[in-house]
C-alpha cells in the first residue's frame, strides 16, 4: 500500500544514505530533494543571470526542464536534456544553492513538483530540508536526523575528499542559510522522530526507522 517517509536534516547527517537504504528494504521509491534545488541552481548559474535577482532567478528556473529519477539504486539529474548529476555536487553549486532555494516562487515550483511525484510513487521515501512540515506534512512517518557538527564536517569531508575545516565553514553558512530564510527553513516537525546519528552506524539507522514502520 501507500507509504510516504519523510526524512529531513542538515547536511551530513546521514539522510541520504539512510533514505536510499531505507528505500531499497521498504522496496519503495527515493525522492532526492536536495538535487532538484541542485539542478536548478546549476541551470541558473549556466544562464548567468544575478543570484540576487529573485524575479530573474524565479524565471529561469520556471523554464527549465528538470527531470530527475526515483531509483534508490541509482539515479539521473537532468536539465534541459543535458545530464548533470556530477556538476550539482560541485562546489560552485554547493555554493550558490541556498540562495536560489531561498527564493520563494522556487520553492513553490518545486514543492507542487514533489508533492506529484510523491502522489504517483505511493511507496517513496523522501529526503529534504522540509519535507515533513510542507512538503509530506500527512507522511507515515517523519524523521529529523542530526548530528554533532564535527561528526557532519568530518563525513561531508570523507565523501568530497575535501578539506575537514573548509567543509565545515562550508556547512554551517549554508545550515544559516537554510534555516534563517523567511519561506519553509529547515525546522524538525512537531511530530518528527529525532534521532542523532553521532553514535550510530548507518545499519542501525536504518533499521529503528524501519522498525518504527512496522511496529
Ligand atoms: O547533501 P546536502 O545535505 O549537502 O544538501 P542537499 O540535500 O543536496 O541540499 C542542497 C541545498 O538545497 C540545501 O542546502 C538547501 O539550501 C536546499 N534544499 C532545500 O532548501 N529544501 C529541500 N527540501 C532540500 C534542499
Amino acid at each position: 500500500g501507500r507509504c510516504v517517509v519523510a526524512v529531513d536534516g542538515p547536511s551530513g547527517s546521514g539522510k541520504s544514505t539512510v533514505s536510499r537504504r531505507l528505500a531499497v528494504s521498504l522496496d519503495a521509491r527515493y525522492l532526492d530533494t536536495g538535487a532538484m534545488y541542485r539542478a536548478l541552481t546549476w541551470a541558473v548559474l549556466r544562464s548567468g543571470v544575478d543570484l540576487t535577482d529573485a524575479e530573474s532567478v524565479a524565471k529561469v528556473a520556471g523554464e527549465v526542464d528538470l527531470r530527475i529519477g526515483t531509483d534508490p539504486r541509482g539515479y539521473g539529474v537532468t536539465a534541459d536534456g543535458v545530464t548533470i548529476d556530477k556538476e550539482i555536487r560541485g562546489p560552485e553549486v554547493t555554493g550558490a544553492v541556498s540562495a536560489v532555494a531561498a527564493v520563494p516562487a522556487v520553492r513553490a515550483m518545486l514543492v507542487t513538483r514533489q508533492q506529484e511525484m510523491i502522489a504517483n510513487a505511493g511507496r517513496i521515501v523522501v529526503e529534504g530540508r522540509d519535507i515533513g512540515s510542507v512538503v509530506a506534512p500527512d507522511a507515515d512517518l517523519k524523521v529529523f536526523l542530526t548530528a554533532s557538527e564535527v561528526a557532519r564536517a568530518q563525513r561531508r569531508s570523507a565523501e568530497d575528499a575535501a578539506d575537514v575545516a573548509v567543509t565545515a565553514a562550508d556547512l554551517a553558512r549554508r545550515d544559516k542559510l537554510d534555516s534563517t530564510r523567511k519561506v519553509n527553513p529547515l525546522q524538525q516537525a512537531p511530530d518528527a522522530v529525532v534521532l542523532d546519528t553521532t553514535e550510530l552506524g548507518i545499519d542501525e539507522v536504518v533499521a529503528r526507522l524501519h522498525d518504527l514502520l512496522t511496529e
